[in-house]
């Protein structure tokens, strides 16, 4: 091994060796640390997916009090492990809790064995299954939340925003190797408990943190700069055609469906992806019914929502016949003039305006 190689090597060690010392003499007494099963430490770790561990701590004990095994929460009414869990908020955890009892019960009463296994139950993502499976089976997994991500960006004085996978896995990366090889449960637990103390988003205390000696946003002086600030998520270029079917003073518009993600429930004029060269009328008839007969471009507007960008060609267009797309809950001819009174989206007045002009 090359000297450097060796130094790093050792530098590791001696930062998983600080970070336990320091929770050995730090951490606090909570009921859920006191043993290694699956099953306390599984109810504690659903707790404080949302919930701070002061606020958690009582309600977990009268939950094993009630609870005590998971065959007890399994045979338990949901009606009755939702009035335990009453105050804590975010209920589904507990519907979550209760079906992954009944589910583990039903295949035996054996829990997980692998982070994998653990995945698969109701209620546990990644971090969940990372923390559980660490402190209960020793496996060397990270426990990676925001506040543990702000933690080793710092320590990292990371250039990458987290939110990028080269960030996120070079986060990934520190985080285990942070990991006591026979402790790692409670190494995920120290790294836990400094983003939540100490390594505060604003004005972290460097000066009683275990990883000082080795954190590089604190040498650099400047720790509050990590995590850097993702970018803004790309803006998607996208090309559409809008038509505008004109009739004795009336335009026609569509109702986007009540369960749209964006603008639900809003008239909007008719569109096709893309401004396709060829079957332009066939893809108006497919999405919206009729005959269609797309006449000259009216001219090009540009229309931002959100994170994407349209760059909008405007098209006449006449169907074959004036009735051909029923009116009804999803379609309407609207009157120019009577347009204010109409929820319609942005674009409709933009190109409406652009044809005045
Ligand atoms: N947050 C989530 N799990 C935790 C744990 N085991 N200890 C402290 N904080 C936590
Ligand atoms: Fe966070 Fe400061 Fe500790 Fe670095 S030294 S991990 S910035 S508290």
């Amino acid at each position: 091994m090359s000297e450097m190689a060796e130094n790093a090597g050792e530098n590791l060690a001696e930062q998983r060796r600080d970070l336990l010392a320091w929770f050995d003499e730090q951490q606090r007494d909570l009921p859920w640390r006191r043993s290694r099963e699956p099953y306390p430490v599984w109810v504690s770790e659903v707790m404080l997916q949302q919930t701070r561990v002061e606020t958690a701590r009582p309600y977990f004990e009268s939950f094993i009090e009630s609870f005590p095994s998971v065959e007890a929460l399994a045979s338990a009414d949901v009606e009755a492990v939702l009035g335990k869990w009453s105050g804590l908020g975010y209920y589904q955890r507990a519907r979550r809790l209760h079906a992954a009892a009944r589910l583990i019960v039903a295949a035996g009463g054996s829990f997980p064995t692998t982070v994998e296994e653990w995945l698969e139950l109701p209620g546990v993502g990644r971090y969940t299954a990372a923390a559980i499976a660490s402190i209960v089976l020793a496996v060397r997994e990270p426990a990676i939340d925001g506040n543990v991500m702000r933690v080793v960006a710092r320590l990292l004085a990371l250039k990458e925003s987290p939110k990028k996978s080269a960030g996120w896995r070079a986060i990934e990366a520190k985080a285990r190797e942070l990991l006591d090889f026979d402790r790692p449960g409670d190494s995920n637990q120290a790294i836990m408990e400094i983003g939540a103390a100490i390594c505060r988003p604003r004005r972290p205390r460097c000066s009683i943190c275990p990883l000082e000696k080795d954190c590089l946003a604190a040498a650099a002086g400047e720790p509050e700069r990590y995590p850097a600030a993702g970018r803004k998520a790309p803006v998607l270029r996208q090309r559409r055609r809008v038509a505008v079917v004109e009739s004795g003073g009336s335009v026609l518009l569509f109702r986007r469906p009540g369960d749209s993600a964006r603008m639900a429930g809003l008239w909007e004029l008719p569109w096709i992806d893309g401004e396709p060269k060829e079957g332009s009328e066939e893809a108006f008839g497919q999405r919206y019914g009729g005959r269609w007969k797309v006449g000259p471009q009216r001219g090009r507007v540009r229309h931002g929502v959100t994170n994407r960008s349209f760059q909008i060609e405007v098209v006449e267009a006449k169907l074959s016949s004036d009735n051909e797309v029923a009116e009804g809950p999803e379609a309407g001819w609207f009157r120019r003039s009577d347009l204010a009174g109409v929820p319609t989206t942005g674009l409709v007045g933009k190109v409406l305006r652009l044809l005045d002009t």
